[in-house]
């Protein structure tokens, strides 16, 4: 059974350096055996929220809780968390094992019993027969799951992921980030993520802080960011959004967005009429012959992509960028044609 207070809890914590505030009044929660992902631009405050768990750095004001324990002034030490970073920080002289081992023996543990932890560990990660490898001997993907081996080690209650694919080319990371998330499923383990990059925040997280400036823009499942976006930044953040400026109806039959003389039927979710903003993922928006469709428009790009076909349509809207499911019939450039939606597929958000 988990109570409330297992996993990490991060109560109102700011953290200034000299006149900067990196983070400012953050708190959230990682439960027990989940997932959490800190996602935002470049200097948004996720690694300096994430070293204040670690201990490795110390906190302006607030709290931080692990295992229901108040760990605020304890060292990295003592604080039952590790940390595996985008360098992976491996020792290059040390062999695989070696590396393993560094943790369990530095705390005394016997070097015999050391060693078989850490075979497990390394069987685990689909890393048996490399033991006696270099770091350097090792691809990019091998070396970042010998760097997650050696922290899980200690089975520490907490385990700290600052960008551990940012050294990876791109197959890589989408591979890597699979395994990462199923070792982390299979052993339930309870876990803090940092990435910048907004897909693989979607696809290993059980839930995501989005962090802007040093504050939380917006926190939950990747299906409610993804379809309910409480700003325009988080919109345009979390995956691809067309994004427009208008103004939004509302009469006693109904609600309607317009902008550039151009109107369409919207469900205003008891949002007031005034200054609005009108965002659309492309995939929700089709392409139909022209004079039919909501938004007339003119086919500007066309590209095939054997799955669906990518559109920039120009039209009173301004640039709509359209993912068209239908592949088969590619409209050409400069063609006349209507850009058509469902009211419910389209975000309002006020302005
Ligand atoms: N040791 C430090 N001294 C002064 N400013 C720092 C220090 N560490 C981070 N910062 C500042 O705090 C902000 C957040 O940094 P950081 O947490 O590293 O962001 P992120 O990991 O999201 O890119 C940035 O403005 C950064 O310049
Ligand atoms: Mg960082």
């Amino acid at each position: 059974m988990t109570s409330p207070t297992d996993g990490v809890v991060f109560e109102s914590v700011t953290k200034r350096y000299g006149d900067v505030t990196a983070v400012d009044d953050v708190s959230f929660r990682v439960a027990q055996g989940e997932l959490v992902t800190l996602l935002g631009p470049s200097g948004c405050g996720k690694t300096t929220t994430l070293r204040m768990v670690a201990g490795l750095e110390s906190v302006s004001s607030g709290r931080v809780l692990i295992g229901g324990t108040d760990v605020t002034l304890r060292a990295a030490n003592e604080r039952d968390v590790s940390m595996v970073f985008q360098s992976y920080a491996l020792f290059p002289h040390m062999n695989v094992l070696d590396n393993v081992c560094y943790g369990p023996l530095s705390m005394r543990m016997e070097r015999a019993k050391a060693r078989e932890i850490a075979h497990g560990k390394l069987a685990m990660l689909g890393l048996a027969g490399l033991e006696r490898r270099l770091p350097s001997e090792l691809s990019g993907g091998q070396q970042q799951r010998v760097a997650v081996a050696r922290s899980l080690v200690l089975e520490p209650k907490v385990l700290l992921f600052d960008e551990p694919l940012s050294n990876l080319d791109a197959k890589l990371r989408r591979r890597v980030r699979q395994e990462i998330r199923e070792l982390q499923q299979k052993l339930a383990l309870t876990v803090l993520y940092v990435t910048h990059d907004q897909e693989e925040a979607l696809a290993v997280s059980d839930h995501i802080i989005v962090m802007d400036g040093g504050r939380i823009a917006q926190q939950g499942t990747p299906h409610d960011l993804y379809e309910s976006p409480a700003s325009r930044f988080l919109a345009d953040f979390i995956g691809d959004a067309n994004l427009v400026d208008g103004e939004l109806a509302v009469t006693a039959s109904g609600a309607s967005f317009g902008a550039g003389g151009v109107s369409a039927p919207v469900r205003a979710d008891g949002m007031a009429a005034g200054p609005a903003t009108l965002a659309v993922r492309p995939h929700r928006l089709r392409l139909v012959d022209a004079g039919r469709g909501l938004v007339p428009g003119t086919c500007k790009r066309a590209a095939y992509l054997g799955s669906r076909a990518e559109y920039v349509v120009e039209s009173p809207w301004g640039e709509l960028l359209v993912f068209d499911a239908d592949a088969l019939t590619l409209r050409g450039r400069d063609e006349p044609v209507g850009v058509d939606f469902d009211p419910g597929a389209v975000i309002l958000l006020a302005r």
